[in-house]
């Protein structure tokens, strides 16, 4: 990032915690890191060179952060890793051009390693689909909340592989790639990922409705004022209460009361669930592959933290 124009390369750094507006350094939390454990972990369970582990962890945080500085553009998010949003911070048409730097250096770093085409071509097809699923969430906003043209379960389920699946499966898969690992085994890594992505997905969805703002670093309630089509709203959308819960969610207003309401109308309940069936997925995915033990049993530490975590 030292190469990057300085003032883009001062918004990265922003974003990643390391400094504040202005450039003073700074010692903010930055994300969780979940992309980076989940590519080590992917490599050294498929048997590839430390190097394609961690390339590719370098490569996917890149372009995770690159996709949340566009996505807090979209959703007008004002507060991401508990400081203002890059966008908040220093405007959008900046933002805008902090997270393309992000990407371009995402590309430079996996282009330059041994199986670097691969990886690319790895790496721009969950690009794609993430695209795909920012398209889908975005255009659900605008369905409506009730009747024949509702969003389905199976639709929302869709969406979460491609916006969040997508890059979760290529973290699992991509050092494999790069390590000339045997097709099968980074495509049951790649699946795995993607189950996993849906169940952190849906555990996000809940932190959004009901979680502490202070903890999580974001805004609680934006996504029930963004007219989102969370996996809680859906179920929720599906009860005897539909007809309550929409109205309030259509006028904006009470958030605190549409989220009760949809706690009551078992929302909260059935996605919690919903992420166990997923993680449940990921776990045959990883079953069925040869991959190695130890890195498998670590992965399995980290996928139960997903799910129960608070942040
Ligand atoms: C946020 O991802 C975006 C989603 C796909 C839900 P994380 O919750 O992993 O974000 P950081 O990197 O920890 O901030
Ligand atoms: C984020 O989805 C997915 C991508 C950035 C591609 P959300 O919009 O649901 O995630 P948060 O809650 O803002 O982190
Ligand atoms: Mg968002
Ligand atoms: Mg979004």
């Amino acid at each position: 990032m030292g190469r990057l124009h300085p003032w883009v390369g001062e918004m990265a750094g922003y974003s990643f915690g390391w400094c504040e507006v202005g450039g003073a350094p700074a010692v903010a939390s930055g994300g969780k890191g979940v992309r980076q454990a989940l590519a080590v972990l992917g490599a050294e369970a498929a048997g590839a060179p430390t190097g394609a582990g961690v390339s590719a962890a370098v490569a996917v945080e890149l372009v995770h952060t690159f996709s949340l500085l566009h996505d807090d553009i979209m959703d007008g998010d004002t507060d991401r890793r508990r400081r203002p949003t890059v966008w908040k911070a220093y405007g959008t048409g900046p933002a805008v051009l902090a997270g393309d730097a992000l990407f371009a250096l995402a590309v430079e770093t996996l282009a330059a390693q041994p199986g670097g085409a691969q990886g690319v071509r790895t790496l721009s097809v969950a690009l794609g689909d993430l695209v795909r699923g920012q398209a889908d969430d975005l255009l659900f906003t605008g369905r409506p909340w009730t009747g024949p043209k509702r969003v389905r379960p199976d639709e929302y389920r869709a969406m979460a592989e491609h916006k969040t699946g997508a890059l979760l499966g290529c973290a699992a898969a991509l050092g494999a790639v790069l390590g000339g690992a045997a097709p099968g085994t980074a495509a049951a890594l790649d699946r795995a990922g993607r189950h996993l992505g849906v169940a952190f997905q849906i555990v996000d969805d809940v932190l959004g409705i009901w979680g502490d703002p202070g903890v999580t670093g974001k805004p609680v309630h934006g996504d029930l004022r963004e007219r989102k089509r969370t996996f809680p709203v859906l179920v929720a959308l599906d009860s005897p209460q539909a007809g309550r819960i929409a109205a309030l969610l259509e006028s904006g207003e009470a958030p605190g009361t549409a989220a009760a309401l949809i706690e009551e109308a078992g929302g909260r309940a059935a996605a919690l669930a919903e992420a166990r069936r997923h993680l449940a997925a990921v776990e045959s995915a990883l079953a069925g592959a040869p991959l190695a033990a130890d890195a498998v049993s670590d992965l399995r530490s980290l996928l139960e933290y997903l799910v129960r975590r608070d942040v």
